[in-house]
């Protein structure tokens, strides 16, 4: 198992360009199940996530090629497209259930492992099977199986989901691209992310309207042909950038960056006191003298994103005062609290709420890392803490950062990955 070393670094300053976003990356791959023809992505990152997608779409029989050099994977429609998503995928990856709503659209029938929880929740699907069966599919559980059937086709409806639901609102809307008549999703997720995959299936030939907005409408067609598309930037890399720079009192330009994807992360980071220069496409970081405590609520795009809670725990457990940190999105997101106080931070788990009372310093420990952005959070604290902190368990680390510590390096950080 390889772990990283970080150790005390002085200010990061430099430039670093933001690679293609994971979490659109891994629905585009889903949707080209609904290709004709065949489609070009870019701006793939190099991911274990994005490896886990392909395999499952080569096993439902797709042919996919994946030039890594030129960040690109290239899907070829399969000639006799499977229904079935194996177990052994969908449990290494969550992101997985979502070719459940493509492989409805096309085929009439899904047959899906039930995703299992992971550190951060339970994560249920309910919203995802409640819009399926809106669309007339007929759902049916076993044996950690389930099973979609809209044999004469689906219909459109009307959908309302009790909580904005990212996934849901993706599967649900990719099923809707080839339903009969208009499907009407409303209380729909507004992330990015789902933009992008709106411009995806529209490029396809789909007809999605809204996406953005809290309300989205989908006139079904016959067929999606191929296209080129390419995947937007990873806007939580980004903010971990971001974050970075302030914690290490550095300066820092994040090249690539969709500057109002990241505007909630912008407005806590110039509340703490840091100086953001705000361009189109790239984002300078330059810290302030001291770092003042503040409080953020997680919440649904455009809310502040739950994944940059635990960057910002890291960032919070150092600066001057208090400060509450509200966990709205998920029921346990909290496990990274646990790993910081190792490291001498002083935070305190309320129900869903972390109260930070700012400390000098932290220092260097054996600590490991719970899940994608907890990871990334102790690296963050270990770029400041006194001595080497050793971050074991990484791998969910390599599952949303396609280069962290080459990116890091290159800003001056002191950090090495060890085989053990
Ligand atoms: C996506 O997960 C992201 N993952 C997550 O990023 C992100 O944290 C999350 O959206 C919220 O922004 C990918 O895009 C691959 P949700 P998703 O459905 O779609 C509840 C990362 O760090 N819910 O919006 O699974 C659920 O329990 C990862 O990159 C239901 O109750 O998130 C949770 O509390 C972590 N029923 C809340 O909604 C459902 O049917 C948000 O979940 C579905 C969800």
């Amino acid at each position: 198992m390889s772990k990283l070393l970080v150790e005390k670094s002085g200010p990061l300053v430099g430039h670093v360009k933001i690679k293609g976003a994971k979490n659109s990356v891994l629905k585009l791959l889903a949707a080209s199940i609904l290709a004709n023809e065949p489609c070009t992505i870019e701006s793939v990152p190099e991911l274990l996530d994005v490896e886990v997608m392909i395999t499952l779409l080569e096993a439902l029989g797709m042919e996919v090629s994946y030039q890594r050099e030129l960040e690109t994977i290239v899907t070829q429609p399969a000639k006799h497209l499977l229904c079935e998503a194996p177990y052994e995928l969908i449990q290494k990856m969550r992101a997985s259930f979502l070719v459940m709503g493509p492989l409805l659209a096309k085929k009439g029938v899904a047959k899906v492992s039930m995703p299992g929880g992971c550190a951060i929740g339970a994560r249920p699907i309910d919203l995802h099977l409640k819009g399926f069966q809106a669309l007339g599919a007929e759902i049916t559980l076993g044996h950690g199986y389930i099973e979609a059937n809209a044999s004469n086709g689906l219909v459109g409806s009307e959908i309302y989901l009790d909580f904005p639901s990212v996934g849901a609102t993706e599967n649900i809307m990719m099923a809707a691209t080839m339903a009969k008549g208009q499907t009407v999703i409303q209380n729909a997720a507004k992330e990015p992310e789902i933009v992008d995959l709106a411009n995806f299936l529209n490029e396809m030939g789909a007809n999605v309207k809204g996406a953005g907005t809290d309300t989205i409408r989908v006139t079904g067609v016959e067929h999606l042909t191929g296209t080129r598309h390419q995947t937007i930037p990873d806007r939580i890399i980004a903010a971990t950038y971001m974050v970075a720079a302030v914690m290490t009192k550095g300066d820092i330009t994040i090249e690539n960056v969709v500057s109002s994807h990241v505007k909630p992360v912008t407005a806590k980071l110039r509340e703490m006191g840091a100086t953001i220069e705000d361009n189109d496409d790239s984002i300078r970081v330059i810290a302030g003298e001291a770092l003042k405590a503040v409080d953020l609520t997680t919440l649904p795009y455009p809310g502040f994103p739950t994944d940059a809670q635990a960057q910002f725990m890291a960032l919070l457990a150092v600066s001057e005062g208090t400060s509450v940190i509200n966990e709205t999105v998920f029921e346990n997101r909290f496990r990274h609290v646990a790993e910081i106080n190792r490291m001498g931070a002083n935070i305190k788990i309320e129900g869903h709420s972390a109260v930070i009372q700012g400390v000098k310093t932290l220092q260097g420990a054996q600590v490991k890392a719970t899940d994608l952005r907890a990871g990334a959070a102790l690296v963050l604290a270990g770029l400041i803490a006194d001595g080497v902190t050793e971050i074991d368990e990484i791998y969910h680390i390599d599952r949303g950062y396609p280069q962290i510590e080459k990116d890091l390096l290159g800003l001056g950080a002191k950090i090495t990955r060890v085989e053990s």
